[in-house]
């Protein structure tokens, strides 16, 4: 489906719940959230109901994220009926990858893709320190098994942040040696209202870029169709690549390819914006597939051209990552 901005909508990114296993700083509380209870987030019956309506909408890729997707019991349940919605041609996992190289085995056989997983240290102490939890063996076991069984490619999404982990660059770099993982340098974004603050930790991707030129060649490697949001580049021809996701400093919006629903049944078009469109409700008040799609059509069409960060304040979403999904 194309959007008032000429812009082909054809990716969901569903939070399936907004618990997590970790605490990461800049995303959850230390005390960690309210628990939603469950009849206030989707069931995984409404979340099959909406994308086979997103389907006769254009869509056609998936990713599950959170949270943690990986905390909901069942998920395997879900990613079978999801990939077995005929149009649905790609499903996805976002995930912290703490307890993935249990799953992995089961998440492939349902039909899941592949992965993204979340790692902002190679540094055992500070992962400990970031995340507020010790579980980062647990995650690079997780990434080896994922490399192992084929849920590739494996991308590792890092938010860089000044005097928190911008000296580790270059190991990062050399993981790309060593192991075929795309790792993305994503810019810290401001979300929500927590003590962390994005402001002092914020680095630009020219920043970065500026940093490991002055040591080492970087080749682009061209973009294509449907590669996302991140300009890539190989570094002293490596297994894996690098990555930036300039949200911040160069926004893509004019790219965008994606809508988003959250854990408790709403769908956001842009995931700086406050408008939402309530699809629970409207499943719950027995709303046929004609309504559903004039709905999802309708929040697709409203989609705005970009987000505003950095020019008007606050420059923020009232919501933390979690609770939107990543
Ligand atoms: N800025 C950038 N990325 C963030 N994530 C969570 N909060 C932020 C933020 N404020 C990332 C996580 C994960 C993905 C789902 O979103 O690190 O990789
Ligand atoms: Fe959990 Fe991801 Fe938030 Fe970290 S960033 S607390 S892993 S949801």
């Amino acid at each position: 489906m194309i959007d008032c901005y000429n812009r082909k909508i054809d990716y969901l990114r569903i939070s399936i719940t907004d618990r997590c296993n970790l605490r990461c700083r800049y995303c959850m509380p230390e005390e960690g959230i309210t628990e939603r209870s469950h009849s206030e987030i989707l069931s995984y019956e409404q979340i099959v109901r909406i994308v086979h309506i997103a389907s006769q909408c254009g869509i056609r890729k998936v990713r599950l994220t959170g949270g943690e997707p990986l905390v909901r019991k069942n998920i395997c349940k879900l990613i079978s009926s999801i990939t077995s919605i005929p149009k649905i041609n790609e499903v996805s996992l976002t995930t912290n990858g703490v307890v993935l190289s249990a799953m992995a085995d089961d998440l492939k056989a349902a039909g899941l893709n592949r992965i993204n997983v979340s790692l902002d240290t190679l540094n055992p102490a500070r992962f400990n320190l970031i995340t507020r939890r010790n579980n980062f063996y647990e995650v690079i076991k997780g990434i080896e098994k994922a490399i192992s069984i084929g849920l590739t490619p494996v991308k590792i999404n890092t938010v860089l942040m000044k005097d928190i982990n911008d000296d580790e660059i270059f190991d990062f770099i050399d993981l790309t040696t060593k192991m075929p993982v795309h790792i993305r340098f994503i810019e810290f974004m401001p979300f929500g209202n927590l003590p962390f603050q994005q402001q002092i930790h914020f680095i630009s991707s020219n920043e970065i870029k500026q940093k490991i030129s002055s040591r080492l060649k970087m080749s682009e490697i061209k973009k294509t169709q449907g590669s996302g949001p991140a300009e890539t580049f190989s570094v002293n021809n490596a297994k894996g690549t690098i990555g930036f996701i300039s949200a911040i400093s160069n926004h893509f919006c004019s790219d965008c390819n994606r809508i988003r629903l959250t854990a408790n049944g709403k769908l956001r078009s842009c995931l700086f914006s406050n408008g939402e469109t309530n699809l629970k409700l409207a499943l719950e008040n027995n709303a046929n597939d004609k309504v559903l799609i004039n709905l999802f059509r309708r929040a697709v069409l409203n989609k705005p051209d970009r987000h505003r960060i950095g020019e008007i304040l606050p420059a923020t979403t009232s919501l933390d990552m979690y609770q939107i999904g990543g």
